[in-house]
């Protein structure tokens, strides 16, 4: 079997739930402060293992759809979806171009996805599929000092991303994309470092995967300084 060892491919097979800044804690934390009823339509975009789609429709009971692009993801979602016999649909599919008609959901959250795919396409199809009044809510990784290019290409060869974007250069994006009003918070690193740890295996993990676990690890202790990230709330109104 071909394999690709990428970051995203390790959160994959190790089926890493959380797999944000902040963790699931965070998540919980954010939704605290939104207007959730029964009515609200969520999207989950770049649900992964769909952690975060469960909790929303047990806490909520509100409507909630989950998307992922990568088809080891959404097994695992559905898997965990069907286990808990919750009522959510979980689409295979890309944020890049959304099979979704325009203004659709109330809330879109996106936890640590937007870095991965062309931003720009997919914070526009955010945009679009977004009701009037509706909401984005994306948590970032964010550029919080220069750094050396050579400290900065290694960054972007582990996570496989083209670019990692400044709170300025996010603000940017979010307003190129039509969202009037912009709100960024800062958490520190430390948040939800105490998360319990969500992980649900695939068959005869290769190690080469609980290695770049451990990488990952180190790099977040030695990438303290430059990497941060946000919690950007953007309205459509
Ligand atoms: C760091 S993981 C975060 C997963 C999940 N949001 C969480 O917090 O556990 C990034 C997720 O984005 C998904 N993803 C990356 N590019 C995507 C794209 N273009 N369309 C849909 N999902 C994408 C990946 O497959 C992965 O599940």
């Amino acid at each position: 079997m071909d394999r690709e060892y990428t970051y995203l491919n390790c959160l994959a097979e190790l089926g890493v739930g959380g797999a944000h800044p902040g963790g699931f804690k965070l998540t919980q934390e954010i939704l605290s402060a939104e207007h959730i009823g029964k009515k609200t339509t969520v999207l989950d975009a770049g649900c992964g293992t769909g952690q975060t789609a469960a909790y929303i429709a047990q806490q909520y009971g509100c409507q909630v759809t989950g998307l992922d692009h990568h088809q080891l993801m959404v097994e695992k979602a559905r898997k965990r979806i069907r286990s808990l016999g919750l009522p959510i649909q979980i689409v295979h599919g890309n944020t890049e171009a959304l099979p979704f008609a325009d203004s659709q959901f109330d809330l879109v959250l996106s936890e640590s996805v937007i870095v991965f795919t062309d931003m720009p396409k997919t914070v526009q199809e955010f945009r679009r599929v977004l009701k009037p009044g509706g909401c984005l809510i994306a948590i970032e990784m964010v550029l919080e000092q220069p750094v050396s290019p050579q400290k900065l290409a290694h960054i972007k060869d582990f996570y496989g991303v083209s670019r990692i974007l400044t709170e300025e250069q996010w603000v940017q994006l979010f307003q190129e994309a039509g969202f009037p009003s912009i709100h960024s918070e800062k958490y520190d690193l430390q948040f939800g470092v105490q998360n319990v740890p969500d992980f649900s295996l695939s068959e005869d993990v290769d190690v080469k995967y609980f290695e770049m676990l451990e990488h990952h690890m180190i790099m977040f202790e030695s990438t303290k300084e430059i990497l941060g990230f946000r919690v950007f709330r953007c309205k459509t109104v």
